[in-house]
């Protein structure tokens, strides 16, 4: 288990939390991709975790309607995988989410997304559907945590 410093990224750090998705996920996506999908979304959240300064993971999320804030997307670089970088960033993600009065967490993920999965059960996430997402052609796993239990 790595303790990791995790801080919320302002417009000044995004850049880093794109890079970090740049070395995760495919295609690679420009910090315009990231500003343009926050714009008209309420109580954006990008956090960063850094070991000795090095940032190795993001996890962002934005309140999805009243009382759920959803979570989009999160990465860990694979070289600090599994010594509990993404469950500090989620749990860090969860804590700000119920101080500004949210009772539930949305996630979802890919069926291929298989760490995901299993990283959203240990975290206690049910599952509470699929949907179709055109974009991927691919069906979306829907996961849903409740705040106040
Ligand atoms: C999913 C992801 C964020 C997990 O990051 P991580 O820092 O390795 O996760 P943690 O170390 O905090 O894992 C916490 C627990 O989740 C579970 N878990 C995490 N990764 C797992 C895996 N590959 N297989 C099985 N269980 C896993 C384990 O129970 C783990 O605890 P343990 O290591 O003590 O057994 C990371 O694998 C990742 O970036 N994947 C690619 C991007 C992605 O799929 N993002 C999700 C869609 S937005």
């Amino acid at each position: 288990m790595a303790q990791a410093e995790i801080i919320i990224a302002d417009d000044r750090l995004l850049p880093q939390a794109v890079q970090i998705y740049n070395s995760v996920f495919r295609p690679k996506r420009e910090v315009d991709f990231f500003k343009r999908r926050f714009m008209g979304r309420y109580k954006v959240l990008t956090l960063l975790a850094r070991l000795s300064e090095r940032p190795v993971g993001f996890w962002i999320g934005f309140e999805l309607k009243p009382g759920m804030f959803y979570h989009w997307l999160g990465g860990v670089l694979p070289d600090f995988r599994r010594q509990g970088i993404a469950k500090q960033l989620a749990e860090a993600q969860q804590s700000w989410a119920k101080e500004h009065g949210y009772e539930y967490l949305r996630g979802e993920c890919m069926n291929n997304q298989r760490e995901f999965i299993h990283f959203a059960i240990e975290l206690g996430y049910d599952i509470v559907g699929i949907r179709w997402d055109s974009t991927h052609a691919d069906n979306l796993i829907v996961f849903e945590k409740n705040l106040l239990d």
